[in-house]
């Protein structure tokens, strides 16, 4: 095993929707509730996080782990257009402080899936609007954290709406072919659950005119995304940016990336070619002066003339249906970098598993193909293993295990996994 420098930036990930619990003025808290919603459980306390962030921080900083990247609630800041919340912002200061105090660097998402209910009402993540109310929201949480963060992420995946979207189509060929299953879909690295959302769609539609007041409300990545939808996403991210840099220029500011190992066999290069510049490469015009890309990954994707394949028979499934093979992140940080020139930060990498060990072998060779790139010379400057605890897997519940801690579901009692330990002990 060979450790990292003092200054890598090793620790974990958490969201703040998928941790917090009660983050109800949320489009997804929203969702949660309805009759018909694709969620099989809700995310209700979560992992209480929000109250009991000190206990989390201190056992991720008893690890030896010196980084924490966790998301700033953008329903809990602003949760009615225009109103925004000092006690929510001293919130996030107060966890900022705490992760100081314990010698954490503390990495900040401003937005990781979950937006105001009330943005979308407004139209969401398709409306032109949307970009200036990002920037807003922006400024307010910069004035007042300014210079206590060094590392900020605008938007978590942003180019997630475009996999959904390929996603959604290629399931639906699959069930009108009456295809029994679809397969992993490891086309997405976040847990949704395609076959309710199409068997629900109609009475669905019903709810969500109620709710958002209308039928397709544009919520992040739980929603097909189009090329104009696209672009706002790149514009707000730019507008953030640009604020960030005006307020504190000091603050290394990326946007963080789902990136799919993508891998082809016999006639499907063209294929996977086209899914690299989807996911990757269409997004270089509007990351290329930021500081860094978070880089998350999960598993490869393997793709024929006919398009992605499922995973080989022998292949080792995790819980989230994906092929272990945690040699996909080396690959995927030597591709980034050919094209992007800042720092890459690994922002999320990880595994769904109830058996700790496999968890271990996992980072082992994950974080392998870290140092092998770093030894290369590539700028790898930190990896958040995701997640720091189990929690709230969007549609897909509370079941997945990602974490390095335990959560019990009754007591809310923390227990940390080996892997936890083990995580910290590659830090010199
Ligand atoms: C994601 C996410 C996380 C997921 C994780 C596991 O970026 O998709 O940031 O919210 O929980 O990827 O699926």
């Amino acid at each position: 095993m060979k450790q990292f420098e003092k200054d890598f930036l090793l620790g974990a990930a958490t969201a703040a929707h998928q941790v917090e619990g009660n983050n109800i003025y949320s489009d997804y808290w929203a969702q949660e509730q309805m009759a018909h919603s694709s969620f099989v459980d809700k995310s209700g306390i979560a992992c209480d996080h929000y109250n009991r962030y000190k206990e989390d921080i201190k056992l991720l900083a008893d690890a030896g782990l010196n980084t924490y990247r966790f998301s700033i609630e953008w329903a809990r800041i602003e949760p009615e257009e225009g109103n925004f919340k000092q006690e929510e912002i001293n919130h996030y200061i107060d966890m900022i402080d705490y992760c100081k105090e314990n010698n954490i660097e503390p990495i900040i998402t401003l937005h990781h899936f979950t937006s105001p209910a009330w943005l979308i009402k407004k139209g969401g993540w398709e409306a032109d609007t949307t970009p200036d109310y990002f920037e807003r929201y922006t400024r307010y949480v910069l004035e007042h954290i300014k210079d206590k963060v060094n590392y900020i992420c605008t938007i978590n995946e942003a180019n997630m709406g475009i996999q959904v979207k390929s996603l959604m189509e290629r399931f639906k060929k699959q069930m009108m072919a009456q295809a029994k299953n679809a397969g992993g879909d490891n086309q997405v690295q976040m847990g949704l659950n395609m076959q309710k959302m199409l068997e629900n769609q109609k009475l669905v539609a019903l709810e969500n005119m109620e709710v958002f007041g209308t039928a397709s409300p544009q919520i992040f990545n739980s929603t097909a995304r189009s090329e104009h939808g696209d672009e706002l996403v790149k514009e707000a991210h730019k507008k953030a940016r640009a604020v960030i840099k005006e307020l504190n220029p000091n603050i290394k500011v990326g946007i963080t990336l789902s990136l799919h190992d993508i891998q082809y066999i016999d006639g499907g290069k063209d294929i996977a070619d086209k899914e690299w510049v989807d996911e990757f490469t269409h997004y270089l015009d509007a990351i290329k002066d930021d500081d860094f890309l978070g880089v998350q990954n999960y598993t490869r994707s393997v793709y024929d003339k006919n398009g992605i394949m499922s995973a080989p028979e022998n292949a080792t499934l995790t819980q989230m249906g994906y092929e272990f093979y945690p040699e996909a992140l080396e690959n995927v940080i030597r591709k980034v970098a050919k094209d992007f020139k800042g720092d890459l930060i690994v922002t999320e990498n990880g595994i769904a598993t109830d058996d700790d060990k496999q968890r271990v072998e996992f980072i082992s060779k994950a974080l392998d193909g870290v140092n092998n790139c770093i030894n290369d010379g590539l700028p790898v400057k930190g990896y958040c293993y995701w997640s720091l605890m189990d929690n709230f897997e969007w549609q897909k519940g509370f079941a997945l295990t990602f974490g390095l801690i335990a959560i019990d579901r009754e007591t809310l009692k923390r227990t940390p996994k080996p892997s936890l330990e083990y995580l910290g002990s590659y830090i010199k």
